[in-house]
């Protein structure tokens, strides 16, 4: 049986219509301890971290399409795995801070295809140094001062 173009084209379609249907683990759990930092560098984090790396994911359009919502909520949950500011404590402060330095330094290379398709989501070179002036601060330095002075407040949502 040799299969027409049409019948091709007619199965791929029902193909992707039925991965619509197959459930995913597509949600934000709760976010127990959010990273305690200075307003601007968590705005950084935010933009540029948070869609991987805590429960707060802005999940958009394309992430409710299979089978790219497949691909995206697993980079997502392995984000989570290694490195998750929504539940964060000093412990993991110093596990991972090394490898956080690392990564900003890195920039956009780190999940590149992440920042081809998102460039607002780059962080720029003001922003890399900020958060990396930050991280080799000793831990007592590292939280926030003065918790509710505008700029450093914490209940600021984005
Ligand atoms: C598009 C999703 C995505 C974004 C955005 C993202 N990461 Fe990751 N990150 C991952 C995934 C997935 C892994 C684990 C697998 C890997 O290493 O590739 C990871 C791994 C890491 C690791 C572990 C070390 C390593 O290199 O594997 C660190 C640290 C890290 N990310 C920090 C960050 C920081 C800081 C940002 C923001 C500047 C960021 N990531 C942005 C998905 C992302």
């Amino acid at each position: 049986m040799t299969l027409s173009l049409k019948s091709i084209g007619s199965w791929s379609v029902l193909s992707l219509m039925i991965m619509q249907f197959i459930p995913l683990n597509r949600i934000n759990p709760p976010v127990v301890s959010d990273i305690q930092t200075p307003y601007a560098v968590k705005n950084s984090l935010k933009k540029a971290c948070y869609d991987c790396h805590s429960n707060e994911t802005v999940w958009r359009g394309i992430a409710y399409i299979a089978p790219i919502s497949w691909m995206l909520s697993s980079t997502v949950s392995t984000g989570r795995n290694v490195v998750n500011f929504s539940i964060w404590n000093n412990e993991k402060r110093k596990l991972k801070q090394a490898e956080i330095i690392k990564v900003i330094a890195e920039g956009p290379r780190h999940r590149q295809f992440y920042y081809i398709c998102n460039p607002e989501k780059q962080l720029d070179a003001r922003e890399r140094t900020m958060i990396m002036e930050w991280l080799n601060k000793p831990a007592h330095e590292q939280s926030p001062h003065i918790k509710n002075s505008g700029y450093n407040r914490q209940d600021k949502t984005l």
